[in-house]
């Protein structure tokens, strides 16, 4: 059941207090409360509505995140915002693109991106492969044209080979289309199951600390979970940043209006999308604003501003200790061997 904003409030109010410190706890009752609320990361990559994921497709998919040359620069990757390496992020307050511009907003990992209700942190995109469309013709990012982007990957073979064998039997398989496809078959790959909670939910009593167990019951009882919840722990709704009180400007700065600026509605000014909380320990800085580096303030700028509560330093820590059980097994990337240029390729452009 969605929860409406009323709920979230009167769940905050009527909170229980969690687990005392040196109260034991009951796994199996915390379990099952967890399961209510929330769902394993799967072992094995799911295929997208209207998606394959042959391994053509998911290779081409990677060469195809890992070459700047899809940039009109010759610069940025997607790689360049979203490093495999270091939780899918960039580690910076926002993202910097063509022509060294700083865009608007931090990068998001697109790790798990798959389980989001949508994409972004207003949600504007609906999946992955209309998603990758985005970045790559966005004057703050990649700054390309689909004709150019085509262009460049018919004057490959390699590439044109790789778009034949990931789309057989189609007319005409280089396309910007096709482009945002193998994009989003290969970002389907990239799912990191097996953290500490996923072990936990799926039976496991000693793969959480004591201190993490609580922080999870806090995590529920506190009312993050009327936000925060499903597959990605968040990213399945929406919800205004500042419901109970409004953070500071830099955190969440005027001009940046959220889903307002998608529905043009009034009811959706700063409305943001929860923030999908798997590998949070990796992805700092956090908030769409990414000016807070450090997990235990962002928690705590969470419950005044979301929940009107003020949490103990305790308790933070121990919401910060089980935030720190979303980080799951990173997937092994090896970087493709690229296809090489000809002379037909377009030679970058400042
Ligand atoms: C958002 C993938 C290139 C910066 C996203 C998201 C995905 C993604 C899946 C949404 C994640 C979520 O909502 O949780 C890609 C792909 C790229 C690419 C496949 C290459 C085609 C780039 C580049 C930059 C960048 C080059 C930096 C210059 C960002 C930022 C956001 C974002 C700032 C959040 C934007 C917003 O919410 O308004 N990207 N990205 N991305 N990406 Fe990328
Ligand atoms: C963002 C944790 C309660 C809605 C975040 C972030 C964290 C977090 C760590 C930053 C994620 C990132 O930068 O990637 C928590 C905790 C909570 C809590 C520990 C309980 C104490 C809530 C509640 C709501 C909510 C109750 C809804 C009423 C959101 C939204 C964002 C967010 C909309 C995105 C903010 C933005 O646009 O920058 N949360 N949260 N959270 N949370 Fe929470």
């Amino acid at each position: 059941m969605k929860p409406t904003v009323s709920s979230v409030i009167a769940l905050a109010i009527t909170a229980l207090p969690a687990f005392a410190q040196d109260e034991v706890i009951d796994s199996a009752t915390l379990r099952e409360d967890a399961r209510f609320y929330f769902e394993p990361i799967p072992q094995e990559p799911v295929a997208p509505e209207g998606n394959e994921l042959t391994p053509e497709r998911v290779d081409l998919g990677a060469m195809l995140f890992f070459d700047p040359r899809m940039s009109r620069s010759g610069l940025f990757s997607c790689q360049s915002c979203h490093n495999v390496g270091i939780g899918g992020t960039d580690g910076l307050e926002v993202s910097i693109g063509h022509g060294w511009q700083q865009g608007p907003r931090n990068s998001p990992t697109m790790y798990n991106a798959i389980f989001n209700i949508a994409q972004f942190w207003d949600g504007r995109a609906g999946d992955l492969a209309e998603q990758a469309k985005g970045p790559l013709q966005a004057s703050v990012e990649m700054n390309n044209t689909p004709e150019n982007l085509v262009e460049t990957l018919q004057s490959m073979p390699g590439y044109v080979e790789a778009f034949e064998a990931a789309f057989p039997g189609q007319d005409d398989p280089v396309s910007f289309d096709n482009f945002a496809v193998a994009i989003e078959a290969y970002e389907a790959t990239l799912i990191t199951p097996d953290s500490p909670f996923d072990l936990f939910l799926n039976g496991d009593d000693d793969a959480m600390t004591d201190q993490e167990k609580r922080g999870l019951a806090a995590f529920i009882n506190t009312g993050c979970v009327s936000c925060h919840a499903g597959i990605n722990v968040g990213g399945q709704d929406y919800f205004p940043f500042g419901l109970v009180e409004r953070p500071g400007g830099s955190v969440l700065p005027e001009g940046d209006r959220g889903r307002f600026e998608v529905t043009q509605t009034v009811d959706d000014e700063y409305v943001f999308r929860a923030s999908p909380l798997r590998n949070i320990a990796l992805t700092a800085p956090y908030f769409h604003s990414g000016v807070v580096w450090d997990l235990s303030e962002a928690v705590a700028i969470m419950s005044t501003s979301q929940l009107g509560t003020e949490l103990a330093e305790a308790q933070i820590d121990e919401i910060v200790a089980f935030l720190g059980t979303l980080t799951g097994k990173q997937p092994e990337v090896t970087h493709p061997v690229l296809p090489v240029r000809t002379s037909a390729t377009p030679q970058p452009q400042p």
